[in-house]
Order: C-alpha cells, then structure tokens, then sequence
C-alpha cells in the first residue's frame, strides 16, 4: 500500500477523504495533521479525532498546525460545512488525542522516518505544508510527491476566479506550487463533477457499519444543504477525489501544465493555469517561466465514483 501523510480541514469532504484513506487498502495512512479551513483548528482536531474511530483507524497520529493563515486574517467557510465543520452529523466521542508536537514537526518526523517515499496529500488551506516545506526543506527528498485538492484551471467557488484552499492562503499555496516538487493539482475541473448518488448516501445512513454509517449521513447531509442554496454541488464527493487520483490514476486525464497562484487585486486566490497550446515551449522563450503542475482536468466520473463506494 502507498504510505501517504493527509493534511486536513475537517470538512464534512475532509471526513469523507479520511474515510476513504483508512477503509482503502491501497492506501497506509501514516500520520494526519489539522489546520484551520472549514472551521476554526480546535474544531478541526476534534472532527478529526472523532472520524478516524468512526472508520475504525489504527493509531494513527494527529496533530494540530496553523490556526491562521502565513498573512491573512482568518475567514472560515462556516457556510457549506456548518459551524461544526460536519454540517450537524453527530459522531461519537472518541478517546483519541492529539500528539504534543506540532504538525509541522509529526509530518516531517511521518515523512522522513518512512523506509519509502511517502506522498503528501493536502485538503485544506495550505498553510501547514508551506511552513513544513520551509522549516524542513529535507522532506523533499523523501517525498514522492504532493497532492493538493485545491485551485482550478476554469471557474472558483468562493470567488469568480477563486477555489477556497488557495484563497484562503494563497501564499502558502504559493510555496507548494514553486516548491519544486512534483505536484499533482486536483481543482473544481474535475472536483465539482465528481459526484454520488443520493440514493447510495441514503442506503449508507442504514448501514451497522459506523464508517459506512457515518459516509452516508456525511453525503446525505452535504446533499440537502447543497440543495438548500448550490442546487449544482448536490452529491459532490469533494476532497476523497484527490485520493481517487492516487489509487485509480487510469481514470484521470491529467496533463503536465505551467500554474502560479494569482496573489494580486481581484484575482487573489486563483490559480493561473496556462492552457494555451504548446504552453510549456511558449514558457520556455520566458525569463521567468512557470512551474509545471500534473493537472487534473478530467476523469471517466461514474468509474470513479463507483470506485468510492466500492
Ligand atoms: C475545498 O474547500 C472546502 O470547503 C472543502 O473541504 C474542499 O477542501 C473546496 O473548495
Ligand atoms: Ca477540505
């Protein structure tokens, strides 16, 4: 299985992904750090915790990270996932606690301790992975790469132009797009169509099983609030899409494009992605070309889907 560390904002899509990533044996969960996002850290931890005993965790360790973004004040997305961050679903209390250190310093100890490269998988405002690529420039060499929910090549959410992990903290997003490393970008292209059957999500929520259980009523819950005010995002998995791409990558379209996140005006928060013809050459003729990102633009969705509920 591919050992993977996952940042989080837990986030009604945030629970979904951990779900995902602790019941698929694809993948070895080896440690999950929380920031500030959907809602504020403390809430965020607590969420968390509360998820791994819902899906049946090992010990895996949590810890808490940035409660603020590196420069802007603080503007969680209380709208979508609610002030609980879970849109009301009640989970059981869990005797899980959260590590002494700090999450910058439990991924870099997950990410190097590991005999193999680990893969880093970002949910959330950025904010604790560019601090951890900052204070530990060493973890690049044990990376296999970094995915990111986040950004998009077309449309935002929380702006016009803007998708919220970035526009939150879109200099933290800034530091993992010229990182370096390999990156694989999965923005609302293919985010916002990847979408569940209400009818599974209401067959889960009868489920004895407290992992499908709780899937269901996190599913069932996203759908009547998205119907209640952004009838488009009813069904939509959200952040699981990104672990989707790691374990079914045959149903991706992904294509190796120059990105940079826009920090200016208007457009703060967006993600620039250059998807003129031959982009990469035009880039090359430049002083100051782009990195180039693995982006995803599209996905066979219903194979995709399918393969969460499988
Ligand atoms: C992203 O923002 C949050 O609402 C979701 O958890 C997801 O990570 C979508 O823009
Ligand atoms: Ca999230």
């Amino acid at each position: 299985a591919r050992p993977i560390v996952v940042d989080v904002d837990t986030g009604t899509d945030d629970a979904l992904a951990l779900l995902y990533a602790v019941g698929c044996t694809d993948l070895d969960l080896r440690a999950v750090t929380c920031v500030a996002g959907n809602a504020g850290l403390e809430q965020v931890v607590e969420n968390t915790l509360r998820v791994l005993e819902a899906a049946g965790a090992g010990d895996v360790p949590v810890a808490a990270g940035a409660t603020k973004p590196l420069i802007e004040r603080m503007r969680p997305e209380g709208q979508f996932h609610g002030a609980d961050g879970l849109a009301g679903v009640e989970l059981a209390p869990t005797s899980r606690t959260v590590a002494d250190q700090p999450a910058t310093e439990l991924l870099h100890a997950a990410i190097t301790g590991a005999s193999e490269p680990v893969t880093l998988v970002s949910l959330a405002p950025m904010t604790n992975v560019a601090m951890l690529l900052t204070l530990h420039p060493d973890v690049a060499d044990h990376l296999e790469r970094l995915v990111f929910m986040g950004g998009s090549a077309s449309v935002g959410n929380v702006t016009a132009l803007a998708e919220f992990n970035v526009w939150q903290d879109p200099e933290a997003a800034t530091c993992v797009v010229e990182s370096g490393l390999p990156v694989t970008m999965y923005g609302l292209d293919v985010f916002n169509r990847l979408v569940i059957e209400q009818e599974v999500a209401d067959r889960w929520t009868r489920s004895d099983h407290p992992a499908v259980r709780a899937a269901g009523e996190l599913l069932h819950r996203r759908g009547t609030r998205a119907a209640g005010f952004e009838q488009d995002y009813v069904g939509v998995l959200g952040d699981a899409g990104a672990l989707l791409v790691l374990t079914h990558p045959e149903l991706f379209t992904t294509e190796h494009l120059p990105v940079r996140v826009n920090l200016e005006g208007l457009g703060r928060g967006q993600t620039i992605v250059d998807r003129r013809p031959h982009a990469q050459d035009q880039q090359a003729l430049d002083r100051d070309p782009w990195p180039v990102l693995e982006v995803a633009l599209d996905a066979d969705l219903a194979a995709a889907a399918q393969a969460f509920v499988d």
